[in-house]
């Protein structure tokens, strides 16, 4: 899939954002090394901390379904208003959805957010360039 594709899925995917709290609507568009695409979006809750972001709503589709290796995500975010979205300029992964991607990604994983009319491209590394790894832990991977 391409990432104008990607973007164009991401934005129809806020449509789905449950965000009766902050009205900040995320779409996620998660494509796997299999090719699958796996979309995703937030959903928040009147206890805020079981907010879940549109990127790990993507991943954990992705997760059960036994995917777990990733080329890209696009990201979209905005406020909804009766006209469409109304978008926000490069709407970056939050760091907990950082420390998800590092789980699974690589670090050339691509990450493409919205500009405008333009699409901005960075990697894993570039947003998390010293992130937690796993194989920090005492642990065999
Ligand atoms: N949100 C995401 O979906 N992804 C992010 O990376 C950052 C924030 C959502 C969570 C919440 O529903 C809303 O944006 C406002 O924080």
């Amino acid at each position: 899939m391409e990432k104008e594709e990607m973007i164009e899925l991401a934005v129809r995917q806020t449509a789905n954002s449950y965000a009766p709290y902050s009205n900040f609507c995320v779409g996620a568009v998660l494509v796997g090394k299999t090719g699958k695409v796996y979309t995703g979006n937030n959903m928040e809750n009147a206890s805020y901390g079981g907010t879940i972001c549109a990127e790990r709503s993507a991943f954990c589709k992705a997760i059960s379904e036994g995917e777990r290796e990733f080329e890209a995500i696009a990201i979209v975010g905005g406020k909804q208003t009766a006209d469409g979205l109304e978008e926000a300029e490069e709407c970056f992964p939050c760091g907990l959805c950082l420390q998800v991607m590092q789980e699974f990604c690589e670090a050339d994983f691509k990450i493409f957010l919205h500009k405008k009319d333009e699409i901005t491209e960075y990697t894993l590394k570039d947003l998390l360039p010293f992130g937690f790894e796993k194989t920090i832990l005492p642990i065999a991977f």
